[in-house]
């Protein structure tokens, strides 16, 4: 059987790409897809390395169903490029810095997250916006477009199984 695995990828993987993990990780749950679609997230920064996700990012998927109080927090490495089908970045900033350390012979596809969004209201975002300096609409506005961008890479994803 195959398996495609997929890496979320933020600055702190405290905040966005443990919302998107847990996001993702229920909607793969949901359908019965998860021995056949492994899922992850990672930071490009290492200030949070260990810790689970921040305690507003939790609030809020908890909100919505979604437990990321397991998570935990790493580095992005170039060996997750041998490792994931997909990388999927949160920002530009987090593509770039994912971009410089990508080995040439890797073929994972590095792309960013919500070019997967499906909502044309959702169409001119490109990036989803660093919620950690902000307040609450930040975390409910990230978890709107992870929701929508999931569902997206979702469907993409059986078509491929
Ligand atoms: P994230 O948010 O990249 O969505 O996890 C951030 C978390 C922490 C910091 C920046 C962004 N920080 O500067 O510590």
């Amino acid at each position: 059987m195959s398996k495609i695995s997929v890496l979320f990828v933020c600055l702190g993987n405290i905040c966005r790409s443990p919302t998107a993990h847990g996001v993702f990780q229920a909607m793969v749950n949901a359908q019965g897809l998860s021995d056949q679609i492994l899922v992850d997230s990672a930071g490009t920064g290492d200030w949070h390395l260990g810790r689970a996700p921040d305690r507003r990012a939790q609030k809020h998927a908890l909100a919505r169903g979604y437990d990321l109080s397991d998570l935990r927090a790493r580095l992005a490495t170039a060996e997750d490029f041998y490792q994931f089908d997909y990388i999927l970045a949160m920002d530009r900033d987090n593509f770039n810095n994912l971009k410089a350390i990508q080995p040439h012979n890797a073929t994972c596809q590095l792309s960013l997250f919500l070019e997967f969004c499906r909502n044309p209201l959702y169409s001119e975002h490109q990036e989803v916006p660093d919620p950690y300096y902000g307040g609450d609409s930040g975390f409910n506005w990230v978890l709107d477009l992870v929701e929508d961008a999931s569902a997206g890479l979702l469907e993409q994803i059986k078509a491929k199984l």
